[in-house]
């Protein structure tokens, strides 16, 4: 029986793990720590708020005595670290919150889990599970070889040079302290609760209220798309059978063009909406102005977690795609909300438009 610490579970990867998790090991503790940003959505646990085994914390991982606390008093053996400021253009605008939580926040953390490991006698069945990304690699020509655990760090953006210090944190904490840490970088997620900033929600909310639909640059950069429900398993699978101080990547070996998620989006929702503001939906295509320092292409070497682990995807993008399409078509009530004045805001600077329109 585990005792596990989710940090940023009521985000979009927190919360479908701690479906996951709580789902399939109901006899484990589990602890969510999350601040409740802007992404952070409590109604995504409501299906374990109550339960004996769950325990919600709002609180923010910069914050060392609240840590120190739920560590100890808790007595937690395995943290999965999702806490993250998460979205590459809010990053663009907004730099500061990005290294404060990202790398601050990662090295409190870490700072506070060796403390504990410590007080314990540094048992070996202690975890701290790394939830990083692809970005850290930085960006790939259309016919150079994926990105593997050994690819040079090349961050572009402030997020992935925020992620990218994280990770060294996490590797140096193995190297210097021998605290048991793993690192995951994970390619483009997709499926329920993603917060509607990002490419997939964006384009399904807008089509439902008949927005624009913002495809920066030519349309052609490249993502390697993978279900969120695979990567929770796959994070599962590194928990029970990874080894300290690796590295694993995990990705869906579906690289595909952001114009044809775009248009793919499109065709699904008319197929399946009834009563769209404007159909076809592709008529809402609109080329904007492209994102600072947009990375071409990522794509992801899965073979190390694959051949060691015996992890692999099991959800292909058009099943994946579809399902989520229906999700949002059948979930109004969760994203109606988070179109929040906020949002608006935060939507006009960055696609530098009067209205959402
Ligand atoms: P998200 O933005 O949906 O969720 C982040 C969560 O962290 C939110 O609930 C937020 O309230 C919480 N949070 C933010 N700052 C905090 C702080 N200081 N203290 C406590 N909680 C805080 O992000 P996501 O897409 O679910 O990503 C989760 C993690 O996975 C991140 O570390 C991200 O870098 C990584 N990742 C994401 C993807 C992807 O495609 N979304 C892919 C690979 C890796
Ligand atoms: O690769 C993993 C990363 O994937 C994670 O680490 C990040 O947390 C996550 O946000 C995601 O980053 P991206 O920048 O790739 O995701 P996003 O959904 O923002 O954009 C996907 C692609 O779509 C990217 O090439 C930019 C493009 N895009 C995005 C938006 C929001 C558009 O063309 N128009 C848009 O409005």
């Amino acid at each position: 029986m585990r005792r596990v610490l989710v940090t940023g579970g009521a985000g979009f990867i927190g919360s479908n793990f701690v479906h996951h998790w709580c789902g399939s090991y109901p006899d484990d503790r589990v602890i969510v720590v999350d601040a409740l940003t802007y992404a952070g959505n409590r109604n995504n646990l409501a299906a374990w708020e109550g339960k004996e085994n769950f325990r919600f914390v709002k609180g923010d991982i910069c914050d060392r005595s609240l840590l120190d606390d739920l560590l100890g008093g808790e007595n937690i053996d395995t943290i999965v670290h999702f806490a993250a400021e998460s979205h590459v253009d809010r990053s663009i605008l907004t730099p500061g919150a990005f290294i404060q939580t990202n790398v601050v926040g990662t090295f409190t953390l870490l700072e506070a889990f060796r403390q504990h490991w410590l007080s314990r006698n540094q048992p070996d069945n202690y975890r701290f599970l790394h939830v990083s990304t692809d970005e850290v690699y930085g960006s790939l020509s259309a016919d150079a070889p994926a990105f593997c655990e050994t690819t040079p760090y090349a961050p572009n953006s402030p997020y992935s040079a925020s992620k990218a210090g994280s990770d060294h944190l996490v590797r140096a904490y193995y190297h210097t302290y021998n605290l048991p840490t793993i690192i995951t970088n994970c390619s483009n997620n997709y499926g329920p609760y993603q917060f509607p900033e990002k490419l997939i929600p964006l384009m399904c909310i807008n089509i439902l209220i008949g927005k624009s639909l913002p495809v920066y640059g030519d349309g052609c950069n490249i993502r390697d798309w993978l279900y969120v429900g695979d990567h929770c398993r796959a994070l599962d699978v590194v928990l029970s059978k990874g080894l300290p101080g690796e590295n694993y990547n995990i990705g869906g070996n579906n690289e595909v063009k952001n114009i044809d998620i775009v248009r793919t989006l499109c065709d699904l929702m008319d197929e399946l909406a009834e009563n769209l503001p404007v159909s076809p939906s592709q008529n809402l295509i609109t080329f904007v102005t492209d994102r600072p320092g947009h990375d071409r292409r990522y794509a992801i070497n899965s073979s190390k977690i694959q051949n060691q682990l015996g992890w692999s995807p099991s959800v292909t993008i058009t099943e994946g795609l579809r399902q989520t399409v229906i999700w949002y078509l059948n979930h109004r009530q969760w994203w109606e909300p988070l179109l929040s004045e906020e949002y608006q805001a935060y939507y006009r600077q960055n696609y530098r438009v009067a209205t959402l329109s």
